[in-house]
């Protein structure tokens, strides 16, 4: 707990009340290959592109390169899926050895397939791996992950990596299909001994701005009328963690959740944040490095490239990323957000947290709501100690 204080909440706490002088983090898109076909995923579901696979094993070094020099302390490597990217384990241990945190988000189609020499390069590089799953039935994870076999390799992925000391994240998409199903899983989670379960709901832009989004992509989401039934299985999940040793990240978005899924569905050109916030201010445009896998360095996450790494290398990773950044953060600096901005569910918590703290005069009421959810969240973590302790 103190390390994490020192690694993730003073930095953090430091770049929003003075100036945030660099990134935090530098997320790649290792490849758009996958072995799966997750129903709302653009690459999963064959959405074409213009743009291709570019990024090599020594761009990755170059761009890790570029962290250490500039005290970038983490990189998440992901996808399409980061396991089929020749050199993965390479650029770890290279990271691991100028003291750059990886993670890595993954299917688990192919984690349980790394042999010793590699799953100690997990464990000596502390990596964190991260195994999407939606479900341990079978009816629901074929309709939302597409592939046969999803589930027994994502739970021999996830026993070979906790065996070997790796620490696991189990990271989930709420969607209509899963709905019903969410206590259930994440009891079951518990049972098979999962530490960490973190959910999101659907993304309903593209998640590769150089495609299509899925048509009508809002309709996965859990419906309006089906509210009442995902708070409760919240709610549930809420009350199981407290007396588990199991972590979530549902108090993060019980608050506002209900309002995106509202949004998402009228699609009546409000913003989902408004109705939290006052004043928003995106943290992510500041905080991360997006790299897609043809190079290209994405204004945000959602947002297309047209700058990437090949041209003007020498000018260096963070002026190249500033070039890039500069009109989407001119655009959010004068209020003018993007429609992408709308389906940004996945950074919503933090860019919540990140608008009341740059803005708490006029986060006012946001900031109140705020108090009693600190406290539950203290008190609930003290009773958990307590209750743990006794058992
Ligand atoms: C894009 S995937 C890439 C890494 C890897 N292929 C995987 O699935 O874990 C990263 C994460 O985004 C999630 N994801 C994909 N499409 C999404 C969407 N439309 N809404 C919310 N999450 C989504 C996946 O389930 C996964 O947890
Ligand atoms: S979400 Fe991940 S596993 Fe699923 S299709 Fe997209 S990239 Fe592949
Ligand atoms: S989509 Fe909007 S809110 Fe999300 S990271 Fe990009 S600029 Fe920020």
């Amino acid at each position: 707990m103190t390390s994490k204080i020192k690694r993730n909440y003073l930095p953090e706490f430091f770049a929003l009340g003075f100036v945030r002088t660099k990134p935090s983090m530098v997320t790649v898109n290792l490849t758009s290959r996958c072995n799966q076909q997750c129903v709302y995923c653009e690459i999963g579901q064959g959405i074409s592109s213009k743009r291709t696979d570019r990024l090599t094993p020594d761009d990755l070094k170059w761009i890790i390169d570029q962290m250490a020099i500039n005290k970038i302390p983490k990189i998440s490597l992901c996808g399409g899926e980061p396991f089929l990217f020749d050199g993965i384990l390479d650029a770890i241990a290279y990271a691991g050895e100028k003291n750059i945190r990886c993670s890595v988000t993954t299917n688990g189609m192919i984690t349980h397939r790394l042999n010793e020499l590699e799953l100690d390069i997990l464990r000596k590089c502390k990596t964190e791996i991260n195994i999407s799953v939606d479900s341990f039935r079978d009816e629901i994870q074929l309709i939302t992950r597409g592939s046969q076999g999803s589930i027994p390799n994502a739970l021999k992925s996830i026993e070979k990596l906790y065996k070997n000391g790796i620490p696991v994240t189990v990271l989930t998409v709420i969607s209509k299909f899963n709905d019903r199903d969410l206590f259930q899983f994440f009891k079951s989670a518990y049972e098979k001994g999962i530490k960490q379960v973190l959910f999101q709901p659907v993304i309903c832009y593209s998640n590769y701005p150089d495609r299509r989004a899925i048509d009508d992509k809002s309709q996965f989401n859990v419906s309006v009328e089906k509210l009442d039934i995902l708070m409760d299985e919240l709610r549930k999940i809420l009350k199981f963690e407290r007396n588990h040793k199991i972590k979530t990240n549902v108090y993060r978005f019980y608050p506002w959740i209900g309002d995106y899924l509202k949004t998402a569905e009228a699609k009546d050109g409000t913003w989902f944040f408004n109705k939290i916030l006052k004043k928003f201010y995106c943290r992510e445009i500041d905080a991360i490095i997006d790299i897609s896998y043809d190079g290209g360095i994405q204004p945000c996450g959602l947002a297309l490239s047209s700058i990437n790494i090949y041209e003007n290398r020498q000018l260096g990773l963070i002026a190249l990323w500033k070039s890039a950044t500069s009109e989407l953060r001119e655009e959010m600096q004068a209020g003018r957000c993007r429609d992408i901005c709308n389906g940004c569910c996945h950074h919503f918590s933090r860019n919540m947290l990140a608008s009341i703290m740059k803005y708490p005069f006029q986060n006012r009421l946001a900031l109140i709501g705020l108090f009693p959810l600190i406290f539950s969240r203290i008190q609930s973590r003290a009773l958990k100690k307590l209750n743990i302790a006794r058992t």
